[in-house]
């Protein structure tokens, strides 16, 4: 994993690959006019809105807004890295992927995960020589073939037995960089994990990235993790996924715990779709990352006063990741127990029964918001209102944010259109996303990306790039874009790297070209413009509506260029200046293009 990979390898596997060929083998597609639909992968529905286009390589969602090429299919889908991407991509082309190598900067990662691969290789068989360790697993009642499933292992007691073994090959520096190992103030190095059961944590292709680590008697702290390193981040991180993939193909739903022994003990009484987020409070990262996983997420919460702190903090992360067929339960757990001494007392079964009876989200915002807001009072009611209102605005979703709204007005007693109206939007207000051919939605959605390509006219640039993106293939040498791409500033900067693509690709495709901007802070904008629905617009009339919108955008930039000499006060205006003003005003007088319109 070491090392750049060159943008002209990715162009020439991307130009392998078939983008209606790689969704066919996760989604049934099926033809529609010149392109192909399915119902969306990436989110729920029932009828299709997802298009992929043969001719683009590109896909695009009319329902949720997800776009993209076949690597960005690849990422979302798999939930892959980009090098992950790449590679498999080019396992599927039969190609090796070539690494530019690495800058001094880059850290490798390929030792890091080989150190703690034979870590946890170590760790386990030192399992099976150490019996106090596996008495005290026997002991919670873990079975040899779920140790082996978790690859459940020992650190040996000793000061730096780990550091000895793999210092040969691995180097202190890689040990230290994996976090196996860490320096004293004396220079001398010891093992990170010391007398303690492990728990390696996978990552999604089952690398182990990092471990937990538990004291088997009393003492402080009871479990430790892995530092964050360059291949461990607890934010991007979920115990027991890799596992839970492994052991059920169909996953619908995960429950999420919040320790190792909780998933390792239901998976042992036979329940494989526990996860941990190991110690750290769940993000909104994390709850991301689990959706694209699986559309319900069940959530368990300690019964006590913490656990129901826990709760809101996980409600207000999850109402805006709530969307189509994404759902949220929480389960809250008796005092004093866990979902592993809870699956010990009362069995699979009796955990199932308690799975069942968890309650959806909606629910549980109604309850805790009853609790900390007195229903019984108009004071209570009233502030339970506002408080439910803050927290509905966060929702994306315009019909579950109109069923929570209904909700707050029934349980507090508020008629719903005041309920509506406080949120500023009409009740029943249409949904906020994008229909088939209305490309203003698209610029709409475009424009709120952190990203501006033109100063003042955004839409025009817009209406510009999406057709050079959408149209790769056309003739695009023209003067009224030569001379806009030559006008200075941002939009005609990115403009240039496009129209300069194009011309060094005969024949490139719209993700092709797309793929060359992945590194650069306007490509989400970029692929916005690529999926953004022209209609029906042909090649030819795409084609006039570009270049009359490059003539307007060279006025505008001759305007605001007129503007600033004249205002020029500081001196006279230099030889050049005024040869610049006299071309500048013969331009727009001229009307630069078809379309002269005049201020
Ligand atoms: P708990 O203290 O609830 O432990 O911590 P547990 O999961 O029930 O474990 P057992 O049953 O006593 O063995 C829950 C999670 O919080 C993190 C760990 O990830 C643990 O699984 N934790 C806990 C720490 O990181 N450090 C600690 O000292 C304690
Ligand atoms: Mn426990």
């Amino acid at each position: 994993m070491t090392g750049r990979i060159p943008q002209a390898f990715i162009d020439d596997l991307l130009e392998r690959t078939d983008l209606v060929e790689l969704v066919q083998r996760h989604v049934p597609l099926k033809k529609s006019g010149s392109e192909f639909s399915a119902c969306c992968p990436f989110h729920a529905e029932k009828t299709p809105s997802f298009y992929v286009s043969p001719q683009k390589q590109f896909y695009h969602c009319f329902g949720c807004g997800a776009h993209g090429t076949a690597i960005t299919f690849l990422m979302e889908y798999e939930n892959l890295s980009f090098p992950e991407t790449i590679d498999q991509l080019a396992e599927w082309a039969g190609l090796e992927v070539p690494r530019e190598s690495a800058g001094p900067e880059t850290e490798p990662l390929a030792p890091l995960l080989e150190a703690l691969e034979a870590a946890s290789r170590f760790y386990v068989e030192q399992l099976r020589q150490t019996p106090t360790a596996i008495t005290y697993l026997k002991a919670r009642g873990i079975d040899g073939a779920t140790a082996r499933d978790f690859a459940l292992g020992w650190a040996p007691a000793g000061t730096d037995t780990l550091a000895r073994a793999l210092g040969n090959r691995f180097g202190t520096e890689t040990l230290l960089a994996a976090g196996l190992a860490a320096r004293r103030d004396d220079g001398s190095v010891r093992d990170r994990f010391r007398a303690r059961i492990v728990f390696p944590i996978r990552d999604r292709r089952g690398r182990v990235t990092g471990f937990g680590g538990r004291l088997i008697e009393a003492g402080e702290p009871k479990y430790l993790n892995s530092p964050e390193s360059a291949v461990f981040h607890k934010g991007h991180t979920i115990y027991g996924l890799y596992e839970a993939r492994r052991a059920e193909t169909r996953l619908a739903e995960l429950v999420v715990t919040e320790g190792y022994m909780d998933v390792v003990g239901l998976a042992k009484a036979g329940f494989h779709r526990a996860v941990a987020c190991m110690g750290t409070a769940l993000t909104r990262g994390h709850l991301e990352l689990l959706f694209r996983q699986v559309p319900r997420l069940v959530l368990c919460f300690d019964g006590d006063a913490a656990g129901r702190r826990a709760a809101w903090r996980s409600l207000e992360q999850a109402l805006p990741l709530i969307q189509g067929m994404r759902e949220v339960r929480m389960l809250f757990l008796p005092e004093g127990e866990d979902p592993d001494s809870l699956v010990r007392h009362e069995g699979l079964e009796g955990w199932e029964r308690r799975l069942a009876g968890s309650s959806v989200l909606s629910e549980t915002f109604m309850r805790l918001l009853g609790e900390r807001y007195p229903l019984d009072t108009a004071e209570g009611r009233s502030q339970c209102a506002h408080a439910a209102v803050t927290l509905i605005g966060t929702v994306t979703d315009p019909l579950f944010r109109t069923q929570l709204c209904d909700l707050v007005a029934e349980h507090t007693r508020t008629p719903p259109a005041q309920v509506f109206a406080m949120l500023g939007e009409p009740a029943g207000a249409p949904a906020a996303g994008a229909s088939i051919g209305a490309p203003a939605a698209d610029v709409r959605s475009g424009t709120a990306k952190p990203d501006r390509l033109g100063q003042g006219a955004s839409h025009v640039w817009s209406a510009l790039l999406a057709r050079v993106m959408q149209w790769p293939q056309q003739d695009w040498r023209d003067p009224a874009l030569e001379r806009l791409r030559t006008a200075g500033g941002r939009g005609p900067e990115i403009l240039g790297a496009i129209l300069d693509r194009i011309q060094a690709s005969p024949g490139i495709t719209t993700a092709r070209l797309l793929e060359h901007f992945r590194e650069e802070t306007y490509f989400p904008r970029l692929m916005a413009l690529a999926g953004q629905s022209l209609g029906e617009e042909d090649a030819e009339l795409s084609r006039r509506i570009a270049l009359d919108s490059a003539n307007r955008l060279f006025r505008e930039h001759c305007r605001d260029r007129i503007r600033d000499l004249a205002a020029r006060a500081d001196r006279p205006l230099s030889e050049a200046e005024r040869a610049e003003l006299r071309t500048l005003q013969a331009l727009l007088g001229r009307g630069a293009g078809p379309d002269g319109n005049r201020e």
